[in-house]
């Protein structure tokens, strides 16, 4: 039986002090020119809730990871010793690196064994993070605890006015739900709507914390909003609909801040946002339902039944600012330094529907690790022994995702980052103006991005593309290219 539903207990008493993952900056490299991380994947225990231990997975730690700091020009060695009992990988999200480096499925570490990755940090400032990418398992290996954030900093990045002393004024907030049941563990997928729909908690932790508090020290707060949940889209704002400063979307700054009072945010998105507390109240940032009318909103017999639960408000974390705050800057007029790519720059345009069956396939094993599920892009599942696209490494290419499915799938893609070029036609927000790495793709809905694929030809070792719902992930909504 589950608990009773702990979502409704989470409220202003019983407050427990965010924690913040350690800042991993790295040891002084024997083997690499530059900064080593050793990181160490095993099983541990943690007491979320009051009176109940849960047994976990953690990198460093018994849960998620400690935040990896890196920096812009530097060679970086990652070092992953898996002490799990079963095969794991860890996968850099957002990063440009090398498909070797990459952490996909191809990466896999055995129990007891190392894998290193070995690369150049390319990309200018922006926030990332890091999970499990093990096939068939990312759901279940994420769920458990196999996460944790990246930040990349540049030279630039700390002259910009936005607060950037983390656990201070740079506070990272890894947000995922989890359902626990009544011995206190982890509910991972209990039937075919947990596949189906992905896996959703009525329990939230931030950063393994449940219901945390923060006490701004600072007039200004910059968060680093990641949606680390399986499957939930969270629509992030504050309780009294203050506004805030949205300065960067997934893999880098935007060009200006954009005022908002509300950021949508579905599994793997990273936003910055820096928000005020000089008026010194106490308030809220919590998670709203996507309304119906949303264009990420479910739709048909789903979408009725999800409505009939009823439109429910998450917890995400209660600030209460100290009596006296430090000042803080003003964030400067520009940011980032994006050129938009134009569409004529495109060398070839890829077509790619997502598609769902609502058949009861979960009893179908996977044979021999391939696909089987019912989930699809252009109506194969994932198998690891086929290369869905070539792709001549320096081309740019405009990709266009159809969803011809009931629900939103969020799209991601390894190797690089791209920049939306439209909704259904539409020009993409403000908000969606910088560099991605997923996108939202609505019900009926066709987003195109632009993209380059720059660096590290290599026919052998491909990257992934994906729905980063992971229950999708791992039912086969998944497919690879080589940049070659
Ligand atoms: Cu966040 Cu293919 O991953
Ligand atoms: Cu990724
Ligand atoms: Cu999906």
């Amino acid at each position: 039986t589950a608990l009773p539903s702990a979502l409704f207990s989470q409220s202003r008493s019983n407050l427990n002090e965010l924690l913040i993952p350690e800042l991993y900056v790295g040891d002084e490299g024997e083997e690499s020119d530059g900064a080593m991380y050793r990181l160490r994947v095993a099983a541990g225990q943690r007491s979320f809730l009051p009176q109940l231990t849960t047994s976990t997975y953690g990198i460093n730690g018994d849960y998620l990871g400690p935040t990896l700091l890196l920096k812009q020009g530097t060679n970086v060695a990652i070092n992953v010793t898996n002490e799990l009992d079963e095969t794991t990988t860890l996968h850099w999200h957002g990063l440009h690196v090398p498909a070797a480096a990459d952490g996909g499925p191809h990466q896999s570490i055995e129990p007891n064994q190392s894998w290193q990755a070995d690369f150049e940090v390319k990309q200018a400032a922006g926030t990332f993070w890091y999970h499990s990418h093990m096939l068939g398992k990312t759901g279940e290996q994420v769920y458990r605890g196999l996460a944790g954030m990246i930040i990349i900093e540049d030279e630039r990045s700390p002259q910009l006015g936005i607060p950037h002393r983390y656990g201070f004024d740079d506070i990272p907030l890894v947000i995922q739900d989890r359902r626990f049941n009544a011995s206190g563990n982890f509910s991972y997928i209990r039937n075919h709507m947990d596949v189906m729909m992905g896996v959703q908690g009525d329990t939230m932790l931030v950063n393994g914390t449940y219901n945390p508090v923060f006490s701004p020290k600072t007039k200004k707060v910059r968060f680093r909003l990641l949606n680390g949940a399986n499957a939930r889209t969270f629509v992030l704002k504050f309780d009294d609909n203050r506004e805030f400063e949205l300065v960067s979307c997934d893999g880098s700054l935007l060009n200006t801040a954009v005022k908002q009072r509300e950021v949508i945010l579905s599994p793997s998105e990273r936003a910055d946002i820096v928000a005020d507390f000089s008026d010194g109240n106490p308030v809220n940032l919590i998670s709203e339902p996507l309304p119906a009318d949303s264009p990420f909103a479910m739709r048909g017999m789903m979408g009725n039944m999800m409505g009939r639960r009823g439109p429910q408000s998450l917890q995400i974390l209660a600030l209460e600012p100290e009596s006296l705050l430090e000042n803080s800057e003003q964030v400067s007029a520009s940011l980032g330094e994006i050129v938009r790519i134009q569409e004529d720059e495109a060398d070839r345009v890829r077509q790619l529907r997502l598609s769902m069956t609502m058949g009861m396939r979960m009893g179908r094993r996977r044979r021999g690790g391939m696909g089987g599920g019912n989930f699809f892009i252009n109506d194969e599942t994932m198998q690891m022994d086929v290369i869905n696209q070539r792709i001549p490494v320096g081309s740019t290419e405009i990709w266009e995702i159809e969803n011809t499915s009931m629900m939103m799938h969020p799209f991601h893609i390894h190797h690089n980052q791209f920049q939306i070029l439209s909704r259904n036609g539409r020009a993409p927000e403000a908000h969606e103006m910088g560099f991605k790495d997923t996108v939202k793709v609505g019900p009926d809905e066709v987003v195109r991005f632009i993209m380059r694929f720059e660096n590290f030809s290599d026919s052998e070792n491909p990257y992934m593309y994906h729905c980063h719902i992971l229950e999708h992930e791992d039912d086969g909504m998944m497919g690879q290219f080589v940049v070659e």
